[in-house]
């Protein structure tokens, strides 16, 4: 199990004893990957927030920045097995592990694996997705948010991880050099969603700390 920093030790140790199932084979990857490997997937508790998510939205196009080896991109297929989901990474480590992956778990073919630079591959995209899952690339999440917002349908949802980055952007005193470049991009990023009038958003502690973002203008709400 990680050790999240986010919140207290005690309260990560009991959402991680009180975890709902996912569904299908993305419990049984889950256990492989996280009985064997250290890999940067999405934490136990937001992975179940993120299964929720996708089936409260229902989306029919969801797009993914950060595949890693699949394991949110086969949890999204079985959680909305009608969505066509898109999903980018640029490691050819994990596009063949993630490769592997979708021959196992996705024989419907639903996942499509677009590699190389989310920075190249995002503005070449022409659909709009009802549903985004921003986890790859902190530092380059204010330089993809114009992006992402472009693609994303009325009435969508964008859902950003690791938004606190281990909790440096809160407190950032024991931050490297490096992560402190990090750890300011990501506090403009978190400030230019919360001070923008067009965006619905809500900051959370879950995870390693997600934002949820929705456009205003077409909400259904209004
Ligand atoms: C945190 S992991 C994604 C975890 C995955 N969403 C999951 O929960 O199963 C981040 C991934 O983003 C990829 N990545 C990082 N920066 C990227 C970039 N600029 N363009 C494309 N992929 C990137 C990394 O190679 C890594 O596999």
């Amino acid at each position: 199990m990680y050790e999240e920093k986010i919140n207290y030790p005690e309260i990560t140790e009991f959402l991680n004893n009180n975890l709902s199932p996912l569904i299908g084979d993305a419990a049984v990857l889950e256990k492989e990957l996280r009985e064997n490997e250290h890999l940067p997937i999405v934490r136990p508790s937001a992975a179940r927030f993120l299964q929720f998510l996708c089936l409260l939205i229902k989306p029919r196009k969801i797009l993914e920045i950060g595949t890693c080896v699949g394991f949110s991109a086969i949890l999204m297929k079985n959680a909305c097995p009608n969505a066509e989901i898109t999903t980018i990474d640029r490691y050819d480590y994990m596009i063949n592990r993630a490769k592997e992956n979708f021959a196992r778990f996705d024989k419907e073919g639903k996942i499509t694996l677009l590699e190389g630079q989310a920075a190249e591959i995002l503005p070449t995209l022409k659909e709009k997705y009802d549903f985004i899952f921003l986890d790859a690339a902190k530092g380059q999440y204010p330089a993809f948010l114009p992006y992402l917002l472009e693609r994303l349908s009325d009435n969508g949802v964008l859902l950003v991880d690791d938004v606190l980055f281990d909790g440096l952007v809160a407190e950032s005193s024991r931050s490297s050099r490096r992560d402190m470049t990090i750890v300011k991009r990501l506090r403009s990023f978190i400030s230019e969603i919360t001070n923008n009038e067009e965006l619905y958003s809500a900051l959370t502690p879950i995870g390693d700390g997600m934002i949820l973002v929705q456009k205003r203008g077409e909400n259904k709400w209004h």
